[in-house]
């Protein structure tokens, strides 16, 4: 059996739910939330150390001011309502991406960080403006600027995941087939799962099953 550290998931699939279900991408976003909360709960019950969630993508930025306020101020909310709650949790918050938002949630994202810093039940790895590309030229200056070597544990330590094991396990929900920018260099002997269902119909069984099938995959990293 696989042991299992790190997940991190592709949380795609709000806005074609929202617009189903309810005619707008932004209820989607709202619903999409909740199966977060189901999703960090199961995570903590399985005993999995890290969590990364994407949630929002360089490329995000081309989307309408609308629907990009719309998330911001989502993110505000759940924030200000559950960081105690996750702190109790023993809860460990990390943003990934910078914070480049409004000085508010910039604020509100570094204190939640500040305040769950010494918590190690699970690590969550929150990707706000992540992109994997511009992750590594902003790692590859920062080898070139202290004038060491480019090599591959360089590259580790100078990455925003330094500390954090690679993900053994990627979920991409949403029926869509592919990486969007995200953790291109962590996710190299990754298992990879593209699970049909959009994210805010994604279930604790639909994630046990595909931890179950993780479970029994026989990971080679290059040996047979
Ligand atoms: C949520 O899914 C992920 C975010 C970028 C916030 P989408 O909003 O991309 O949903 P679809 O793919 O348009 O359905
Ligand atoms: C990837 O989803 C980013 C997040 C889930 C935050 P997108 O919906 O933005 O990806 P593309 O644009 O379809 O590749
Ligand atoms: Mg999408």
């Amino acid at each position: 059996m696989n042991p299992l550290n790190h997940v991190a998931i592709i949380m795609d699939g709000n806005g074609r739910w929202g617009l189903k279900y309810k005619n707008s991408r932004n209820a989607g976003h709202k619903a999409g939330l909740n199966t977060v909360e189901r999703i960090i709960k199961e995570t903590i019950k399985n005993n999995i150390k890290f969590l990364t969630l994407f949630a929002f993508s360089t490329e995000n930025w081309r989307r309408p001011k609308k629907e990009i306020n719309y998330l911001f101020n989502l993110l505000e909310n759940f924030l200000l309502d559950k960081i105690d709650d996750l702190n109790k949790k023993n809860i460990k918050l990390k943003i990934l991406g910078s914070k480049k938002f409004s000085p508010k949630l910039n604020k509100l994202l570094i204190n939640s960080e500040k305040k769950t810093n010494k918590n190690n039940k699970l690590q969550i790895n929150l990707a706000l403006n992540y992109g994997s590309k511009s992750e590594l030229i902003s790692a590859f200056k920062k080898i070139k600027i202290k004038k060491n070597i480019i090599n591959e544990k360089n590259i580790d330590r100078n990455l925003q995941t330094k500390n954090i094991p690679n993900p053994d396990l990627l979920i991409r929900t949403g029926n869509t087939k592919r990486l969007s920018n995200f953790l291109l260099w962590q996710l190299a002997y990754s298992e990879i799962f593209f699970e049909k269902k959009l994210w805010p119909a994604f279930t604790t069984k639909d994630y046990n099953k595909i931890i179950k099938e993780f479970k029994s995959i026989k990971r080679n990293f290059g040996k047979i």
